[in-house]
């Protein structure tokens, strides 16, 4: 039997051995796993382990007894399989050092073969019998003590202590002797115990090896990967283990030279509802990340050439405003080319989010065969948006905050700029933003991440971090997905 442990418990005792040295690094994405968050973590667990840990095969037990008249019985038990087992309680939580799992129930069944001869100087022919017996084991109790560290980016679950404690045993004979129960009971629920010990061990390093085997990188568009290299050792509260991993994102495969700005993350910043499983923090550098990278690849153009009211997009329009255009090219068509000049600033705020976009705003006029840019004006646009989440879908709006406009160049002469930053902040402020914020309302689904997903999510917003708060739920049944944290 390995480390004895107290009888009170199954125990599953995930130590998260953490040397209360000063982090270095900070995260900018951080996920704050709750007691309620461990206790979802752990039931999937659980129901792992009850599938995965059977069938389970012991080795053959024999034993030789001398029996008073008798003699020496040589008895033997084989084909030992611990067939099933069935954890019926179990709680977690944080403690000092790590995250405890009781499991103060559960039980085994098992199936095996005995048979027993003698021979006797009463009788001159050996005598012998055999059959199947089925043994349940009530009472069996697991104490596991893990440590989980950064390694190299990624987490390492090591197994600092493992202990397995069987209580109470009953066997069943097909036939056979009663007194087989007697010479075998202490026999078997140490075999029991050494084997889910061993299985537990095994267990542990696969669990081990698949979080090696994690991506550092996770793709977020086609252009775009997440940096999820955990940085700093996972962190243990009395309510919460935290996870931290660098968060940002980076062109595909491309390192990204980021500079680490002073962040500092506002612990006494917690969900309004305690019980919610999981507390996810971005930090802003995240949003920045991401807008760089798509600058850099130059993907922040659009063109426009369809709005609401299409009368907009010819110059008869803007006869009145910009009469030289009209005058050039009356009853033309027009696109607008619109580019992101340089990379926009985003600022996380007290429920709210800032951003600061430059943009240059090409007017092209469409000829027959031709599209001629005739005006470039440049604006900066500064906005708010705001975010909630409700029934798995992330849903905004967006304030206009200011906004300021300058010729850069132009084919057809000098043009009204106050007038027409008039006019262009008024279709702003009545057509365009209307026409995004309904488009926004509409919301968008969070993908379901293995058959898991959000579930009564709130998002705030406070200095520099965007926070998230959930629940997980399965998507439909916990065990079609099982197989898929596996
Ligand atoms: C395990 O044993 C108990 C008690 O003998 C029995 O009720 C239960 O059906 C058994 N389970 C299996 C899967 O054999
Ligand atoms: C024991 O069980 C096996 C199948 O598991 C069966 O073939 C065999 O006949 C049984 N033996 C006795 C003595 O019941
Ligand atoms: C994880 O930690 C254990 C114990 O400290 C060590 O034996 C093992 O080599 C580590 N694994 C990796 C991949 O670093
Ligand atoms: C062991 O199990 C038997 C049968 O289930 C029960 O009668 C007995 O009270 C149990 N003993 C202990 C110490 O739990
Ligand atoms: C990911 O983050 C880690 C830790 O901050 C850093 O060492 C690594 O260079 C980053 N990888 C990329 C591709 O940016
Ligand atoms: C749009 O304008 C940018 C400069 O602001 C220019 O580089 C790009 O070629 C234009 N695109 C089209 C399709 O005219």
């Amino acid at each position: 039997m390995a480390s004895p442990i107290p009888p009170f418990l199954l125990l599953f005792l995930l130590t998260i051995w953490r040397g209360r040295v000063e982090s270095h690094e900070e995260g900018f994405i951080t996920a704050e796993i709750s007691n309620k968050g461990l206790d979802f973590l752990k039931g999937l667990l659980i129901e792992k382990a009850e599938s995965s840990l059977v069938p389970l095969e012991l080795p053959k037990i024999e034993k030789s007894v001398k029996i008073p008249v008798i003699g020496s019985v040589q008895m033997v038990l084989s084909d030992i399989i611990i067939e099933k087992i069935h954890v019926t309680s179990s709680t977690v939580r944080t403690g000092d050092s790590g995250i405890v799992i009781d499991v103060s129930g559960a039980t085994a069944n098992l199936s095996m073969k005995w048979k027993y001869s003698y021979s006797t100087w009463l009788i001159p022919i050996s005598v012998s019998d055999k059959g199947n017996a089925t043994v349940q084991v009530e009472g069996l109790e697991v104490g596991l003590a893990l440590s989980l560290k950064t390694v190299e980016g990624s987490l390492n679950l090591s197994l600092l202590e493992c202990g397995c404690n069987v209580n109470n045993i009953s066997i069943k004979l097909d036939g056979g002797a009663s007194w087989l129960i007697d010479a075998f009971e202490g026999k078997i629920s140490s075999s029991v115990e050494n084997a889910v010990s061993r299985k537990l061990k095994d267990a542990v390093v696969k669990l081990d090896s698949l979080l090696q085997s994690l991506p550092k990188e996770v793709p977020v568009t086609n252009i775009a990967a997440l940096n999820v290299t955990f940085v700093d050792d996972p962190e243990l509260t009395e309510s919460s283990l935290d996870l931290e991993i660098d968060g940002l994102i980076s062109a595909k495969h491309e390192v990204i030279l980021s500079n680490h700005y002073h962040r500092l993350l506002q612990n006494s910043f917690s969900c309004k509802e305690a019980d919610k499983m999981v507390k996810i923090s971005l930090h802003e550098d995240v949003l920045k990340s991401g807008s760089s990278v798509y600058f850099e690849a130059s993907k922040m153009h659009w063109m426009v050439d369809k709005v609401p009211d299409q009368s907009l997009l010819n110059t008869a329009w803007w006869r009145f405003i910009i009469p030289q255009l009209y005058k050039m090219y009356p009853n033309h068509d027009m696109n607008l080319n619109i580019s992101v000049s340089s990379s926009p600033t985003i600022k996380v705020e007290k429920q709210q989010i800032k951003a600061k976009i430059p943009l240059d705003l090409v007017i092209d006029v469409l000829d027959v065969e031709e599209v001629i840019p005739v005006v470039c004006i440049s604006t900066v646009v500064s906005a708010s948006v705001s975010a909630e989440i409700s029934q798995n879908a992330v849903a905004g709006g967006v304030k206009l905050i200011d906004f300021t406009m300058s010729l850069k160049w132009s084919n057809i002469g000098d043009l009204h700029m106050r007038l027409i930053q008039t006019i262009m902040s008024t279709t702003l402020r009545t057509v365009i933003l209307p026409y995004i914020n309904l488009k926004l309302s509409k919301g968008f689904q969070i993908p379901a991440f293995h058959g898991y997903e959000l579930q009564d999510a709130q998002i705030l917003c406070a200095d520099s971090w965007i926070v998230i708060c959930s629940n997980v739920a399965p998507v439909e049944t916990v065990q079609s997905h099982l197989a898929a944290i596996y």
